[in-house]
């Protein structure tokens, strides 16, 4: 498991922040009993929980202890736990399982997926949104860097990448049998970032933690000048010097 960090997550914490709105717009509830936000990070998601559903018992879960300390500040009067979301099943009166940038990075997810929707009571509803990036030139080319330098034996280096997503026809086939309503749709956020440097900083919060938290300092660094170099010469600024992000995302939302 890569080493995340909330204060590398938050510096982009606007962008990174509009998905899940955009996910809880689509959720069909007015008043859920328990809401969990698996993978809850630094409690970004869990405000907007908390912001819309005011009356509900909201638990964020994690598994990452910065990321809960961050989240516990941040959100007071929420309940934190750290536990694996693998092998977490919900309560019976959990009416809302959000899952915000986080179940992508989970083995066998869209089993996992149909299994915590039929754990959901009538009603009940599972929300997701994964990063559908890995066919984006700056996913590209940590694949690259990764495979080219020193460390491109090292077999966790070689493990680090993340697989594409499943097709939303895969997602489709596997939980429509257990769901009486599914929505699935793709948005592609397109995030100005100030300069080609902002997107290696913006993916060391995210995709590069697993590439190079097995490296040593210098190693490290060494990783990072290459992927820099590479970013810089595929992300262009546009008219007033920014450069623009294009973030690809999938969301469903499943209702039991
Ligand atoms: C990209 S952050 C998403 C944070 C937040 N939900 C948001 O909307 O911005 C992904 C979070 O998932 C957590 N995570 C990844 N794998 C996990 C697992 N197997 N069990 C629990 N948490 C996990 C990480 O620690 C991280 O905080």
């Amino acid at each position: 498991m890569a080493n995340w960090s909330a204060g590398q997550y938050l510096k982009f914490e606007d962008e990174r922040t509009r998905p899940p709105r955009d996910l809880l717009a689509q959720v069909p509830l007015q008043q859920p009993r328990l809401a969990v936000d698996l993978g809850c990070g630094p409690g970004n998601s869990t405000a907007l929980l908390v912001e819309r559903y005011p009356q509900a018992e909201i638990v964020g879960l994690d598994s990452s202890a910065d990321m809960l300390e961050k989240a516990r500040e941040r959100v007071p009067q929420c309940k934190f736990i750290a536990a694996d979301i693998a092998t977490w099943t919900p309560l019976p009166r959990t009416d809302l399982v959000f899952a915000n940038a986080a179940l992508h990075w989970i083995p066998d997810h869209p089993l996992m997926m149909r299994r915590l929707v039929e754990a959901l009571p009538a009603g009940g509803v599972l929300a997701v949104q994964m990063p559908d990036n890995t066919r984006e030139p700056a996913l590209v080319l940590q694949r690259e860097v990764a495979a080219s330098g020193p460390w491109a034996n090292d077999p966790q280096i070689k493990a680090a990448a993340r697989a594409d997503l499943p097709s939303p026809e895969t997602y489709y086939d596997l939980l429509r049998p257990v769901c009486a309503q599914l929505d699935i749709w793709h948005t592609v956020y397109h995030h100005v970032m100030p300069t080609p440097q902002a997107i290696v900083e913006w993916f060391k919060g995210s995709s590069l933690q697993p590439f190079l938290s097995p490296l040593d300092a210098a190693a490290r660094e060494e990783f990072l000048a290459a992927y820099t170099e590479k970013i810089v010469g595929s992300y262009r600024p546009r008219v007033d010097g920014k450069v623009l992000l294009r973030f690809p995302r999938l969301f469903i939302v499943a209702v039991r």
